[in-house]
């Protein structure tokens, strides 16, 4: 029997498109090489002809799309000489950090909101080690406190405001690529602090360059070109589209939004970091951005489950619940491919699945009759 290498990550996978050297200590988990699950249910609901796809990053390491860039961002700092990593997070970010940090051997700084983000994800950054700070503020307090921080200790900020990380996350554009054989006609993400959204920009970029070169003005990891790699592989590019929690949607606001609040804490986030790349996403791709009810959000990340069998974080949700609006509604026309990414795994917040969950649980005693009674009752 042929056996294919071991994957060993995304770095080595796509090191020539990526800004490592061949002595570079790499900083990995194994993260990505995630599956995109084509849906059967969902497009029969909505009783239209289109392919939908969920790329589930909630298959990452830690959970999430964050270890794309950490695994960048930690090896690059480690290679810089730093000793520390600091960021703000909504939850996802600090697990990934602490993760990646305990794998280099060095200290993860965390400034999560307090009482406002997932149990599992408050679990992960304690048991990877992390320094946990919890700030009476939200994420955008937070953000702003890590900068300043920088000013007064050897610290490295690895929010996505860290050029690295997106480097990493445009790799799941990648491989979205090379499984369909061509871009999709559209790729729908949660948006928060919008690095994601330009991630993928730059990554279907650098494989679908425009006639000038791989060039987008979203790329500012590389101060406005991609020297990595380089060369078309496709001809076309999707059009983006990114939805935000109705209670924290600066982009639907046209500004900073002061007090974010959604059920889908993730992105609970009022002024996000990469707000002209975002917009610059939108323009370059003819995409748009829109708003999802907690109520749409937390429904599409239940018939996720329950019809497909794919368990997702709400954040995640409000791509597959603004993406189902929008072929409903026409936007999104019959016979279009898309992409749904979903960016996080449902078990990092169990409070809110189990809340909003209509299955049956029955307690009986344990035996024969009592179990025979709970199954027959609910037989089809
Ligand atoms: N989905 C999940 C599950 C997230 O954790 C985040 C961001 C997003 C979507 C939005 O991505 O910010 O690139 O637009 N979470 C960050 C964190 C803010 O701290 O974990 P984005």
């Amino acid at each position: 029997m042929p056996f294919r290498p071991r994957y060993t990550g995304l770095i080595d996978k796509y090191r020539d498109r990526l800004p490592v050297h061949d002595d570079t200590r790499i900083i990995s988990l194994g993260e990505g090489n995630t599956p995109l699950i084509r849906l059967h249910n969902v497009p029969r609901l909505l009783e239209k002809d289109v392919d939908i796809y969920v790329k589930y990053e909630g298959l990452n390491p830690t959970g999430s799309f964050k270890d794309r860039g950490m695994t960048m961002a930690v090896t690059k700092a480690v290679e810089a000489g730093s000793k520390a990593i600091i960021c703000a997070s909504t939850g996802n970010t600090s697990a990934a950090a602490a993760a990646y940090a305990a794998r280099a051997g060095i200290t993860a700084f965390v400034l999560i909101p307090d009482g406002k983000i997932a149990m599992g994800k408050l679990a992960q950054a304690m048991m990877y080690g992390a320094i946990t700070i919890q700030i009476k503020g939200n994420f955008d307090d937070g953000m702003q406190l890590v900068k300043e921080m920088t000013e007064h200790a050897p610290v490295t900020i690895v929010n996505s405001i860290n050029p690295f990380r997106l480097q990493g996350q445009k790799t799941a554009a990648f491989e979205i690529v090379e499984e369909l054989g061509r871009a999709p006609d559209f790729h729908c993400l949660p948006v928060g602090n919008a690095g994601n959204i330009t991630a993928h920009w730059i990554g279907y970029s650098e494989y679908a360059p425009p006639s000038d070169g791989p060039v987008t003005e979203a790329c500012t990891s590389c101060d406005g070109h991609c020297p990595y790699g380089g060369g078309g592989i496709v001809g076309s590019r999707p059009t983006m589209v990114g939805y935000q929690a109705a209670g924290s949607a600066p982009f639907l606001r046209g500004g900073p939004v002061a007090e974010p609040d959604t059920v889908a804490t993730a992105i609970r986030i009022g002024n996000p970091q990469s707000w002209d790349n975002a917009w610059t996403v939108q323009r370059e791709s003819g995409g748009w951005f829109d708003e999802c009810t907690d109520t749409e959000i937390l429904a599409a990340q239940k018939l996720l489950a329950e019809r497909e069998g794919v368990f997702c974080e709400p954040a995640s949700a409000a791509s597959l619940a603004g993406a189902m609006r929008d072929v409903r509604d026409g936007k999104i026309p019959e016979g279009s491919s898309i992409v749904c990414t979903l960016t996080g795994n449902g078990l990092k917040d169990p409070d809110t699945a189990i809340k909003q969950s209509s299955a049956p649980v029955i307690t009986t005693e344990a035996q024969l009759d009592a179990v025979k009674t709970a199954i027959l009752d609910n037989m089809d």
